[in-house]
């Protein structure tokens, strides 16, 4: 599985990130508390933990083994979020976010369907899933419109450490192959 540098959807752009997209991704998600409230990491406290972030993205673009779009709005050029997808077995394993402006417009469930579509053009993709902490309606929300089914609860699965340092109960959605 080689994933494209972009894709793009009726209102979205995205595309691998660049090293100098380390100052957009501060300003625009990496520093707000709210949007990393049950993400896996911590607020950023400088444009330096971005670069790091970015770093790591390129890394596993070079790997072969996850990859990063940042989102950009097709019709200002705005960066307004991220997703990224992990090879995983059977298929791949998803993760986003926006940046607070713009939640609440359907732009993830956008972002989310279009690369379910991608990966399951891939015939080794079976599966594609995605968990979320179960306090995290939104999120829980974008998987069930774009067709995720929950299969259950995976007990303390995940670290949150903006919630607490105790791993999290999360939801897993999943969605297969048909045939
Ligand atoms: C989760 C997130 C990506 C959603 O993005 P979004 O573009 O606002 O999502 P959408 O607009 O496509 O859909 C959100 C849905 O959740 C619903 N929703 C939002 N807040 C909710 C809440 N507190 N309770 C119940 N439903 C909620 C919305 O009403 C909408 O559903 P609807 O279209 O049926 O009305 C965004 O909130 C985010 O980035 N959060 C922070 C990062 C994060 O938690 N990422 C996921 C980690 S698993």
């Amino acid at each position: 599985m080689m994933p494209p540098d972009s894709l793009e959807t009726p209102r979205l752009l995205l595309r691998k990130p660049r090293p100098d997209d380390a100052a957009l991704i501060f300003q625009s998600y990496g520093q707000d508390a709210e949007v990393t409230r049950y993400l896996m990491w911590r607020p950023h406290t400088g444009v330096r933990d971005a670069q790091d972030a970015v770093e790591k993205f390129l890394n596993g673009w070079n790997s072969g083994t996850q990859f990063c779009w940042l989102i950009f709005a097709r019709d200002t050029g705005e960066l307004v979020g991220s997703i990224a997808v992990r090879k995983d077995q059977n298929g791949i394993n998803l993760g986003y976010l926006l940046a607070r402006s713009h939640w609440g417009r359907g732009l993830m469930s956008e972002a989310v369907a279009a690369v379910v579509r991608w990966a399951f053009e891939d015939p080794s993709v079976f599966r594609v899933w995605a968990v979320c902490d179960v306090e995290n309606p939104a999120s829980a929300r974008v998987l069930e419109k774009t067709g995720f089914v929950r299969e259950g609860v995976l007990g303390k699965w995940s670290l949150h450490p903006n919630v607490s340092d105790i791993p999290r109960d999360c939801y897993c959605y999943a969605q297969t192959r048909l045939n």
